[in-house]
């Protein structure tokens, strides 16, 4: 599969960026999701009160309205606990996805993470087939291996490096970009639209015009591809049937304005937290460089310790009974799968980052049931092949003594500012 196919990209109308091209999406996050440190100290504080809260999840951080669900006067629960979380993400029947709708539905438009059965079965069986493993695992030599390399290239010669601003950033975006086969000469405007989506919490207006202006240009390629189909994945993905007819176009559309988004930006966090994990536990480290069978559970370890995706939002269905609590029908539940992660229950000594920790309970980091992350596969291979990659071509990796150490920080969509390192 070619990338930059510049001749099927040349015929489509180019990109175009947000009217204000100052706006910065990347540090909006800040602004969206706050600097908190030890989040989890907070978490387990409230859990000791009682799992569920009549409270809205982010404004236990932040002072900041949430923009986009003002006009709706809803009432906002916050809910704690391994169980509660997997119980509400396994039974859509009482739990719907449509605060998914409501927020990222706004920029994504018409995607199967805002719908609810029979719809979201039906698309997401289409959906899903391109993201099975054995069809991610030829993604991982014939995509991931050369932008991990390229990446490597630019820093190994340098004995030191900033790993989210040089790597992390970088790498699963290029990966889907190159995927869907986009222009070379265009990837930081996509970049920034894509991320721009998910500033719905703080610059609704800017989601908006982010995902309206992905759209146009996914249309076009959704029309172009039709008319003349490649070997590649938006053509696989516009030519689809679902009972004998073709995927709607705005069904494709959304799905591919969520996958630039969803792709790029939750590996980026997960592998962030992984190598943070990592550095910081410096004999954790040593021992995943001798023995790499210990990648997978390394892996593992740092999507339960940092979840990329912090809370499942759902909305009941009807009036439903948690932990002794009556969470009235039409309410906004936030599920905080990193309690779930960092429950005592299931995992002794959650806060801490140890890959040799027992895995009787599987993390639901990827959340779980019908709505389970469609990328998951292709989420490990990528940090899989990235992990790999970094301890091979930077020997003698270490934090650098002269930085301050990497934190975690925020509320929603954690992340270190840096990963500061020398080798
Ligand atoms: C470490 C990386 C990732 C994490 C932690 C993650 C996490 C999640 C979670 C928690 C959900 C469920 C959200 C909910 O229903 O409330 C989800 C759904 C989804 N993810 Fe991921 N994700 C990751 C990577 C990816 C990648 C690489 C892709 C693209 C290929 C992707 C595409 C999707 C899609 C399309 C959905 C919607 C599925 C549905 O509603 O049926 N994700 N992800």
């Amino acid at each position: 599969m070619a990338y930059a196919n510049t001749e099927f990209a040349s015929k489509l109308a180019p990109i175009v960026d947000l009217d204000d091209p100052t706006f910065d999406p990347f540090i909006g996050d800040e602004k969206a999701n706050g600097d908190t440190l030890d989040i989890w100290s907070i978490f387990h504080a409230l859990e000791a009160e009682g799992l569920v809260h009549h409270r809205e999840y982010r404004r236990i951080f932040s002072p900041t309205p949430n923009a986009v669900l003002a006009p709706y006067n809803l009432d906002y629960y916050t809910v704690f606990g391994y169980d509660n979380c997997a119980q509400a993400i396994l039974n859509a029947d009482v739990f719907s996805n449509r605060p998914l709708a409501m927020t990222i539905g706004t920029a994504f438009g018409a995607t199967i993470s805002g719908m609810d059965a029979p719809d979201h079965s039906r698309y997401r069986r289409i959906f899903q087939k391109a993201f099975l493993p054995h069809m991610v695992r030829q993604w991982g030599e014939a995509i991931v291996d050369p932008v991990v390399e390229d990446l490597l290239d630019k820093v190994s010669g340098a004995g030191r490096c900033d790993l989210v601003k040089d790597f992390t950033f970088h790498y699963p975006f290029q990966v889907i970009y190159r995927q869907l086969n986009l222009p070379a000469s265009d990837i930081k405007t996509f970049h920034k639209l894509a991320t721009a989506q998910t500033s719905f919490f703080y610059a609704p207006d800017k989601a908006v015009e982010a995902g309206e202006k992905l759209g146009v240009y996914f249309t076009n390629m959704v029309r172009a591809r039709r008319d003349d189909p490649g070997d590649d994945l938006v053509s696989a993905l516009s030519l689809a049937e679902v009972e004998g007819e073709r995927l709607p176009e705005e069904i494709v559309v959304s799905f591919l304005r969520q996958l630039t988004n969803a792709a790029g930006d939750t590996t980026y966090r997960g592998t962030s937290a992984l190598l943070t994990g990592l550095l910081t536990n410096p004999e954790q480290l040593r021992a995943v460089r001798e023995d790499r069978s210990l990648v997978a559970a390394a892996i593992e370890e740092a999507l339960r310790w940092e979840p990329p995706v912090m809370t499942a939002m759902r909305m009941p269905t009807r009036d439903i009974e948690i932990d002794g609590h009556t969470i009235p029908k039409g309410a906004w539940v936030d599920f905080i799968l990193g309690s779930a992660n960092h429950d005592a229950r299931k995992y002794p000594n959650p806060d801490q980052f140890d890959i040799f920790r027992s895995r009787l309970t599987r993390h639901i980091a990827f959340a779980s049931g019908p709505h389970v992350c469609i990328g998951q596969h292709l989420a490990k291979v990528e940090m899989e092949r990235a992990l790999n990659a970094i301890l091979d071509r930077l020997p003698a990796l270490r934090l650098d003594p002269d930085m301050p150490p990497p934190q975690m920080r925020g509320f929603r969509a954690r992340m270190p500012t840096h990963l500061a390192v020398r080798f």
